[in-house]
């Protein structure tokens, strides 16, 4: 017998002496049927190694070494807020892309009067089967992120888990923080409704502030020196392109550094 008919000799005769539920076969079943093919269980057994090595965790933590426990434990549900933020991303980016099978970014107007980006909100909320539903879910997420941030940035502040050697973390935070609230002011900008329209004629007007680049830095980011149809497409494609992937992989690496360093316990 060739070592490789012997191999699934082996294998079928294991599941055949063992009682494996109708689950446990097809996952069985399914994991041999990929490893011929793919070698994912070398793949796996490499992940579960680099998983080993990397994770090693801090020297003791404060309240180890002391054995502080009992008295900081009223501090512990506040350590859910990062993961209460990175579950209201989640919910608006779903949320969002499904909102962008219906939504057009055009601030120009077939009619004279509404423009295609207010009409196609317009349609969302009174057309489109639970599209309001999908709409008030990606707002109130998206405002829900914003407050579970800041808080989140309190915990931490408070609980002096910014210290060394989590200062890298806290900076990536402050990018995180200030991206955040980039989704939401491009997002506010998307409607084309009057409060998206003079809010960025506000945009514009804090660009034009700065000092000796202002018009540049209007120009990049409005295209204009007052909002104009470029701003809606500039705004659409920072929202829904540039941003997504940006946060998405920061978010990742923030609590990738939180999974290496081990979470801090209040100081
Ligand atoms: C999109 C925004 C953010 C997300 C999704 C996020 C997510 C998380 C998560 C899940 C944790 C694990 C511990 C916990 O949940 O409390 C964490 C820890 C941490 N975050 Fe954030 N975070 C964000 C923004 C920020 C901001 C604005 C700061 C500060 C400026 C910050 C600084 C830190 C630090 C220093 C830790 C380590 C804390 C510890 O070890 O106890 N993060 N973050």
């Amino acid at each position: 017998m060739s070592l490789e008919r012997k191999d699934e000799h082996d294998h079928k005769g294991w599941m055949e002496t063992r009682d494996l539920s109708k689950v446990e076969s097809v996952y069985l079943m399914t994991l041999m049927y990929l490893d011929k093919r793919l070698r994912i269980v070398d793949y796996l057994e490499l992940l579960e190694d680099l998983y080993y090595k990397v994770n090693m965790q801090m020297p003791k933590s404060h309240t180890e070494q002391y054995g502080l426990d009992n008295k900081f434990w009223y501090w512990y549900p506040l350590y859910a807020l990062g993961s209460f933020s990175t579950l209201a991303y989640v919910v608006a980016a779903v949320s969002g892309a499904l909102l962008g099978f219906y939504y057009a970014p055009a601030a120009t107007s077939t009619n004279g009067q509404a423009t295609i980006a207010y009409n196609s909100i317009t349609f969302i909320m009174t057309d489109l089967n639970f599209g309001f539903m999908l709409r008030s879910l990606h707002r109130w997420s998206a405002q829900v992120m914003v407050a579970a941030v800041f808080l989140h940035m309190l915990r931490v502040y408070f609980t002096g888990a910014y210290k060394e050697p989590r200062e890298l973390n806290w900076l990536l935070g402050i990018v995180l923080i200030s991206l955040t609230m980039v989704f939401g002011y491009t997002g506010y900008l998307l409607p084309w409704d009057q409060l998206a329209f003079w809010a960025g004629q506000i945009g514009v007007e804090m660009s034009l502030s700065i000092p000796l680049v202002g018009e540049w830095v209007a120009q990049l980011i409005f295209g204009g020196f007052t909002p104009n149809p470029a701003t809606l497409q500039r705004m659409y494609i920072l929202h829904v392109f540039f941003l997504p992937f940006i946060v998405t992989a920061l978010i990742a690496i923030h609590i990738g550094i939180v999974w290496m360093q081990g979470i801090a316990e209040p100081h």
